[in-house]
This record gives C-alpha cells, sequence and structure tokens, in this order.
C-alpha cells in the first residue's frame, strides 16, 4: 500500500524524506516522489522503481536551511505506476500526496476546468484545491471545503506556495500521523518514518483535518471544531514498527483484510450497480463462457468464482490448475474469456499458461495485485487486486481481496447479461457493502481460537470440510494450515467423504466443518454425524448451536452466503496461525516455501 512522509523544520530535509520512505519500503511501491517548498517556490523528483531512482534524481538538489516538504510512495490502484502517475501531483501553486482512494474522482474531474494530467484519482484533490483557492483566496477555507468534496478513503498532506511554512493534513479511513520534536514537525502514514525522530504521535482519528508548522499544529473535527491534540507513545523499534502493533506480518494481513475490503469496493458500487471500470461491457458481453486459471491460493478463488459465476451470471465455466492445463493439449474457443489470477503477477505456471493461450489468440483479463508485474503486462486487461504488499509467504489478504473481485466480476457481468433481477442485484451489493465488517476479527473469536489451538498439536491429520462455497474455503483452510504448521490436512466436499476418506475417521482425526447456515446447512450437517458417529473429533464453525461437535468458533452468523464466507474464512486463517505459532514455526516463512514461485 501507499506510505505518506512529510517534515517542516531546517534539518536536512531531502535526507529526512528519502529515509522516511526507506523505512516504509516494506509496505510495497513501484514508484515514489518528493516535493520541497522553500523561499524561492517547490521542487518535486518523481521516479519509477525503486527508492534508488528517486534518490539519483534528487542527488544535484541539496536544499539547506529551513523548508518544508512531502513524499510518498504509490503502490498502482488506478494507472500505471508511470512518472506521471507518482506523488505529489500538483497544479499552479501547489502540491499534493495522498493514500487511500477517491471514489467521486470522475466527477470532480468533470466539474474542473483545470485538466489533469494523470490517470489516478488523487490528481482531482490538488486541482479541486486550488479551484476552491481562488474563489475563496484563503487556504485554509479553501482545503476545509475541498475535503467535505471528497468521497472515499484518504490521508492528505497539501502545501501551496500561498502560504509557506505549512502541511495542510487531512485523514478519512486511512492512518495518517504527526509527531513535534525540538527538530521540527514529522508526518508519516505509520510510525516507521518517525521512529528515528521522535518519541509520540499525534494519531489522526476519521475526518481530522488541519495544518501544521514547525512547532504548531491546529486541529478540527469533520463540523470544524477544536480538536485538542493527544499524543501517544510509538512503536518501540523499528522491527515492530513495521508489523504496527502486531507479532507477525500474517497477523497483520489477517487484521488489514476488513480495510481491503473497504478498499476494494471503492468507486466500483452505486446503490443500485456495479461499475467496473476496467472492463467494457460490450467487450464482455460478448464472450459466452469463461475459464479461469491460477495456483494455490489463487485457484482457490477461482474455484469459488465458479459457484458465482454460473449463479449470478449464469455463464458456464470452467477452473483449471496453471501446471496441469498447459501440458494438456487445450482445445480452446474465441467465445470464451480466458482469466488468470495472481496474487504476484510472477508465477511461472500461471505466467506460461497466458503465453500459450495468447498465442492462440485469446483474450486473457488478470486479476492481479502487482501492477507492474509480468502477468498484467502480458494480459489485455487487468483488474487490480488493492490489497496492498503481502510479506508473509501464506496469502491471507491478496485471497480476500481476489474472492472480492470475483464477486465483483460475477455480479457485473449478471447485471450486463440481465441475469438478475434488480432485487437480487441489490442485495448482492448491499452484501458486499457489509464483507467488511463480516472480515473485522472479533477479539473474543481470536482468543478462542488461541485456547483451542492448543488441541490441535497432535493427531493424525486434519479435515476441512464444506459444501459449495465452503468447499472451496476448506481447501483454503487446510492449505493454510499445512503451509505455516507442517500439519497434514486436506479440504475435501463434505459430501464426499462417505466415499471414502471416513474410513480414516477415528479420535485421533480432527474435522473442522464449515457449517454456514445460508448453504446447504441440514446436509453438512448430516455429514458431520456420519463423522461425528464414527468418533472422529470435530471442530464447528458455525453460528448455530451443534451438539454433536467437540469445539465450536462461534461466528455471528450472516444472512448473505458470502458474508459467511468471510467470516469463516478469517476463523481458518486464525487457527492456522495459533497452531503454527504454538508448534514454534515461522509462521511468515514457512520452510521450503517462496512468496513468488517464479519456477516451473
Ligand atoms: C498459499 C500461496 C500460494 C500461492 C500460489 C500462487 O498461501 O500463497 O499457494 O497462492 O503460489 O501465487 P500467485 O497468486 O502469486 O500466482
Amino acid at each position: 500500500m501507499c506510505g505518506i512522509v512529510g517534515y517542516i523544520g531546517s534539518q536536512a530535509i531531502n535526507s529526512i524524506m528519502l529515509d522516511g520512505l526507506k523505512e516504509l519500503e516494506y509496505r510495497g511501491y513501484d514508484s515514489a516522489g518528493i516535493a520541497v517548498m522553500q523561499d524561492e517556490g517547490i521542487r518535486s523528483f518523481k521516479a519509477v522503481g525503486k527508492l534508488e531512482n528517486l534518490r539519483n534524481k534528487v542527488a544535484e538538489y541539496e536544499p539547506e536551511g529551513f523548508g518544508v516538504g512531502i513524499g510518498h510512495t504509490r503502490w498502482a490502484t488506478h494507472g500505471k505506476p508511470t512518472e506521471l502517475n507518482a506523488h505529489p501531483h500538483n497544479l499552479t501553486h501547489s502540491y499534493v500526496v495522498h493514500n487511500g482512494i477517491i471514489e467521486n474522482y470522475q466527477e470532480i474531474k468533470s466539474s474542473l476546468t483545470t485538466e489533469c494530467i494523470s490517470q489516478t484519482d488523487s490528481e482531482v484533490i490538488v486541482h479541486l484545491f486550488e479551484a476552491k483557492l481562488e474563489q475563496l483566496d484563503d487556504p485554509w477555507l479553501a482545503f476545509q471545503k475541498m475535503i467535505h468534496e471528497l468521497h472515499g478513503a484518504f490521508a492528505i498532506l497539501l502545501i501551496t506556495e500561498k502560504l509557506p511554512g505549512t502541511v495542510f493534513f487531512a485523514k478519512k479511513g486511512s492512518p495518517l500521523q504527526i509527531s513535534l520534536a525540538e527538530t521540527g514537525c514529522y508526518f508519516g502514514s505509520s510510525d516507521a518514518p518517525m521512529l528515528e525522530h521522535c518519541q509520540e504521535s499525534l494519531y489522526l482519528e476519521d475526518g481530522h483535518m488541519g495544518y501544521a508548522s514547525e512547532n504548531e499544529i491546529s486541529l478540527v473535527d469533520w463540523q470544524g471544531k477544536t480538536v485538542e491534540p493527544v499524543f501517544k507513545a510509538m512503536a518501540s523499534s523499528r522491527f515492530s514498527a513495521q508489523k504496527e502493533g502486531y507479532r507477525f506480518f500474517i497477523e497483520k494481513e489477517i487484521y488489514e483484510q476488513s480495510q481491503i475490503l473497504t478498499e476494494s469496493l471503492m468507486g466500483r458500487l452505486d446503490d443500485n450497480q456495479i461499475k467496473l471500470e476496467e472492463l467494457e461491457p460490450e467487450w464482455l458481453l460478448k464472450y459466452t463462457s469463461i475459464t479461469i486459471c491460477a495456483c494455490g491460493t489463487s485457484y482457490h478463488a477461482a474455484m469459488v468464482a465458479s459457484y458465482l459465476l454460473e449463479r449470478l451470471a449464469k455463464i458456464p465455466v470452467n477452473i483449471t490448475i496453471a501446471s496441469e492445463f498447459r501440458y494438456r493439449e487445450p482445445i480452446l474457443d474465441s467465445n470464451c474469456l480466458f482469466v488468470v489470477i495472481s496474487q504476484s503477477g510472477e508465477t511461472a505456471d500461471t505466467l506460461e499458461v497466458l503465453k500459450v493461450v495468447k498465442q492462440q489468440g485469446m483474450s486473457v483479463l488478470a486479476l492481479c495485485n502487482v501492477d507492474n508485474s509480468s502477468i498484467v503486462r502480458e494480459s489485455d486487461v487487468s483488474i487490480l487486486l488493492r490489497a496492498g504488499i503481502e510479506k508473509s509467504v501464506a496469502s491471507t489478504k491478496a485471497f480476500s481481496a481476489q474472492v472480492m473481485a470475483l464477486w465483483l466480476l460475477a455480479t457485473y457481468w449478471g447485471q450486463l447479461r440481465k441475469t438478475l433481477s434488480s432485487k437480487r442485484l441489490s442485495q448482492e451489493i448491499q452484501a458486499m457493502r457489509q464483507a467488511h465488517q463480516a472480515v473485522t476479527v472479533p477479539a473474543e473469536m481470536h482468543e478462542r481460537i488461541h485456547r483451542l489451538s492448543k488441541r490441535c498439536l497432535h493427531g493424525h491429520g486434519f479435515f476441512f470440510i464444506g459444501r459449495d462455497i465452503f468447499y472451496p474455503l476448506a481447501l483454503e483452510g487446510a492449505l493454510k494450515l499445512k503451509e505455516i504448521s507442517y500439519l497434514h490436512a486436506e479440504g475435501y466436499p463434505a459430501g464426499e467423504m462417505k466415499h471414502g476418506p471416513i474410513a480414516l475417521a477415528d479420535a485421533e482425526l480432527f474435522t473442522i466443518a464449515l457449517m454456514g447456515k445460508t448453504l446447504l446447512y441440514d446436509k453438512i450437517k448430516s455429514n458431520v454425524e456420519e463423522l461425528s458417529a464414527r468418533d472422529a473429533t470435530i471442530i464447528a464453525i458455525t453460528s448455530e448451536t451443534f451438539a454433536l461437535a467437540d469445539d465450536i468458533i462461534q461466528i455471528k452468523g450472516q444472512e448473505h452466503p458470502m458474508l459467511e464466507f468471510f467470516e469463516m474464512l478469517i476463523a481458518v486463517q486464525l487457527l492456522a496461525m495459533e497452531v503454527a505459532i504454538r508448534l514454534g514455526h515461522d509462521v511468515d516463512m514457512p520452510r521450503n516455501l517462496a512468496k513468488s514461485v517464479t519456477v516451473e
């Protein structure tokens, strides 16, 4: 995800900014930039790729004395990772850096008299600010008016030659903090870039905005009421700052899923329709079937999609594992849309399939988390997952972002093909809007899973079972557990157990039953009863009471299957993590695995 730094003071401003951005590298980025304001005006530098490229560009400019700076590392979500799209964005007098997504940027763009030159949503901020400034001739008033017109999520720093020595800031939905030290005023999107200079920080709350000088902060809430800044102690070390308070990256990423699902919907939902601006309606409508190809966790997302696409868009779906597809001499149909899914965008098996399919004249849509990746470059069209960098080798947040993107795709296609009634469409949209709550980890659930995990350290194996969309979730739960705990686990369709695997059932066999009440509850209940009758140890994940379970991980329960899916997803992810921690494994870097599998 993007990162922000800022500084007001008389220390070596370039080093503070560039070193600060370096501390944010762990969040992932594909371009970076800074803007520095001194008496003679504002200078800005941007570069694509590593921070070294930016450092080289800035090398010949060494500002001395007092200055104001803002800086940014960008993870592309709207527009390619190019210099033009990198932040800071500017207009005549002002520069801005922004994290988050401006949902109504198209609307703002069309109301402007000035022309935006980048493909980003962020650039409209500085244009709108200058338009307000022109009308009001008061930078603080203009800033407040501008902020009130933005919909979406943002952490914003803005500087303008009209008010030297000042940084304007605002926060809604994306983190932003400010610290005052003897050496000046520091800004950051997390503790990491500030730790070297300050001990405590003002963590802005949603709706807070204001302006700061070298040694003073003026802060107001959304209603314009003055707020007294309250400073709190920051993380104790750089390493813990990067984990943002969590013990492991995987834990941070599991908890981040709520924010990611919110961001993945931004600009893509209206009250009663889906907007996927990446996909031209005429282009999508010409396809009469779909093949989805991926590996590992991404393949599980494809499996979920196979249920959703058939149900919502009434379109025939074929899903396939990349390493298998390549060598099966597939028969391709040009009326079939070929989709590849990949977190990294570099997985060799998936990339090779993509090349083979392209050579045969097929169009390919990629769902990917990394904009400048090989898979995005080779594909005709791509939908970016907006999950930010995933540090933990075992994928968690990228999976939920994939599932959300596929749910959007299926609903959008259904909307275009008119296979959904308006009632059903609005039910799906309403459920999508609640998804971020469903993946919010309840403290009591985490505690329960932590306690329960000590019972799962032995035994001769785990079966994760589910039906319908909870079957691919069972596969994903089993994959997570085996990857990081090194215990044997299998995912199975619950109804299939009686066709063989039930022979394994005894007290040492753990069955994790994904018993969503919204889909085939009675069916899975009898499948679990069959296992219980053979003395298997049952851990049920459910919102219902189920007397035959040895243990229950209680979920709140939802009316929509996808919301139950997301609730159960965090339960299986946490279970895998807690078991692996108890076994003393490196949960972020499990043995024998690599984050990006670039070999066949
Ligand atoms: C599991 C995991 C892997 C990847 C697989 C595909 O936690 O991370 O199974 O899902 O290697 O990787 P991508 O999605 O990068 O193509």
